[in-house]
């Protein structure tokens, strides 16, 4: 079985991870959706409540498994026996950061590719943060994320945020 990894901060999931996901799925027999720690990120949500959310927004896929790990992303892979790391690429900006994740995650794990599928043209632009700027100046998210965790986003806002460095 072909198993490939989504892995990300997820803080919160996008349309844009949603496509990758989906994508990913059309490749391969299952699809593991990852919550990783980005030490260099501090988020909105804990990991727990992203895994929630990321599990409400896949639960119709059976072939997607949403989890968490605290370690790092090449020996969960190992441990699980994935084929692949399937990340989006937008633009040119994400390359050089997504080199380095790729080359240093193949030097810890040589049997693991890292895949990178162009993002659609819809999602060029968007990211979490993006999605968490505008919502934090009222702006409208609808287009950006599921709607099914569009007021989990804003009722975080309104209870004032308190940011998490897991
Ligand atoms: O969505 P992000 O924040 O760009 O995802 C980055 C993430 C979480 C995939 C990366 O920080 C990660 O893999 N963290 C786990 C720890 C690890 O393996 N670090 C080395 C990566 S080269």
């Amino acid at each position: 079985m072909k198993i490939a990894i989504c892995p990300g901060s997820f803080d919160p999931v996008t349309l844009g991870h949603l496509d990758i996901i989906n994508r990913s799925r059309k490749v391969f027999d299952k699809t593991i959706v990852a919550v990783l720690v980005n030490p260099d990120k501090h988020t909105m949500f804990t990991v727990d409540e992203r895994i929630t959310l990321l599990k409400r927004c896949t639960k119709d896929m059976d072939d997607v498994e949403v989890v968490g790990f605290d370690g790092l992303l090449a020996e969960y892979a190992r441990e699980r026996g994935v084929t692949a790391i399937v990340k989006g690429l937008r633009a040119l900006s994400d390359f050089e950061y997504e080199f380095q994740q790729a080359l240093t995650n193949k030097k810890l794990n040589p049997n693991l590719e890292t895949m990178f599928l162009t993002t659609s043209a819809e999602n060029m632009f968007l990211s979490s943060s993006i999605v968490k700027q505008i919502a934090r100046f009222g702006g409208d998210i609808s287009n950006f994320v599921p709607e099914c965790i569009l007021e989990d986003i804003i009722d975080r806002i309104n209870a004032g945020e308190e940011l998490h460095n897991e």
